[in-house]
């Protein structure tokens, strides 16, 4: 309920009462114009700092790229999904003026997209996204804003990746807000802890009001345990309780804590020799999110 309410205080100071009806209008626009909109849309979120969403969502990336095309976005001011695959850590210079901030402001991603591998790009971003909720409320930008910019490519993507801060503000809505005709989904990230675990419900209605005001193609895809310690006690009850609490809901990988894993955003995933072993939980775990985002995926 309080995270509703953030989300009507958040929609009413922008007006934007009328975007759920232009994603409809669109939406019967592409049916009519024969405009195929073929990238699903995966957000991985959660309020709870340090749970691995930009792990997660830079590794989700990389390994979906190795069979189809992948776009990652940074939503994040801190940049760390940025820096994660670029390994560029002066991310305020390198990238200044490049990044997904302009991209909303000029309605268009081609000029701001970067080249990764040959089948991975990223939009970055740097310390200035923290300007999103001023840009928006003095330029009257929607939350539909990511939705127009990324336009032109939904159909040069099979997936499109976006990385969000811990926070429930303009930088998550926004993503989640992002319609696609071929699903748009929202991973759960949770480490296992309690601060996490009552974080779970808010993004939760998070999610269902992103979906019922902008986005009714948005799916919970799953809850991700991640960065989970094998010794600690409580993994099993934890276990236990979601799967009470949200029936089928969590994804059965456990991304258990690895320092091979953590390694990655220093040793890179090109001539890496402990790769393998840093991926181990992330492979069943990309394979259960290919398998529900097409047993999820929106007819018509
Ligand atoms: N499976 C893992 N094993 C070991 N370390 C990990 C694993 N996943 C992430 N980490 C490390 O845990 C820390 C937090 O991860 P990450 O930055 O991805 O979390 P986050 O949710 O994006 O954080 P923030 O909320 O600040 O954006 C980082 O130092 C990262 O390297
Ligand atoms: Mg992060």
């Amino acid at each position: 309920m309080i995270c509703f309410i953030i989300l009507l205080v958040i929609v009413d100071k922008y007006g934007d009462n009328n975007c759920f009806i232009n994603v409809k209008m669109k939406l019967s626009i592409s049916i009519k114009w024969g405009v195929k909109m073929t990238a699903k849309i995966v957000t991985f979120g959660i309020s709870k700092g340090g749970c691995s969403k930009s792990v997660s969502s830079g590794v989700t990336s990389y390994l979906l790229s190795k069979e189809e095309r992948v776009l990652a976005i940074d939503m994040d001011g801190q940049g760390n999904l940025t820096s994660f695959l670029t390994n560029e850590y002066d991310i305020c210079n390198v990238f200044e003026e490049k990044t997904i901030l302009e991209a909303i402001q000029d309605k268009d991603v081609r000029k701001y997209i970067i080249k990764i591998s040959e089948n991975l790009d990223l939009v970055p971003s740097n310390d200035f996204l923290a300007t999103l909720p001023r840009m928006m409320y003095r330029q009257g930008i929607k939350f539909d804003a990511l939705q127009v910019a990324l336009e032109p490519v939904m159909e040069d993507y099979d997936w499109i990746i976006i990385d969000t801060p811990p926070a429930l503000s303009e930088h998550t809505v926004m993503p989640l807000s992002t319609y696609s005709k071929a699903g748009s989904f929202a991973v759960v990230m949770f480490d296992g802890s309690m601060f996490a675990y009552y974080a779970i419900p808010k993004f939760l209605e998070i999610i269902e009001a992103s979906k019922e005001r902008y986005n009714p193609s948005l799916k919970t895809a799953g809850i991700l345990f991640s960065l989970i310690d094998s010794r600690a006690k409580e993994n099993e009850v934890m276990e236990e309780s979601i799967e009470e609490e949200y029936p089928g809901l969590r994804f059965q990988t456990i991304i258990k804590r690895k320092a091979a894993t953590r390694r990655l955003a220093i040793s890179g995933f090109e001539e890496n020799p402990e790769l393998t072993n840093a991926l181990e939980y992330y492979i069943p775990f990309v394979e259960e999110l290919k398998k529900r985002a097409k047993q999820e995926q929106p007819q018509g």
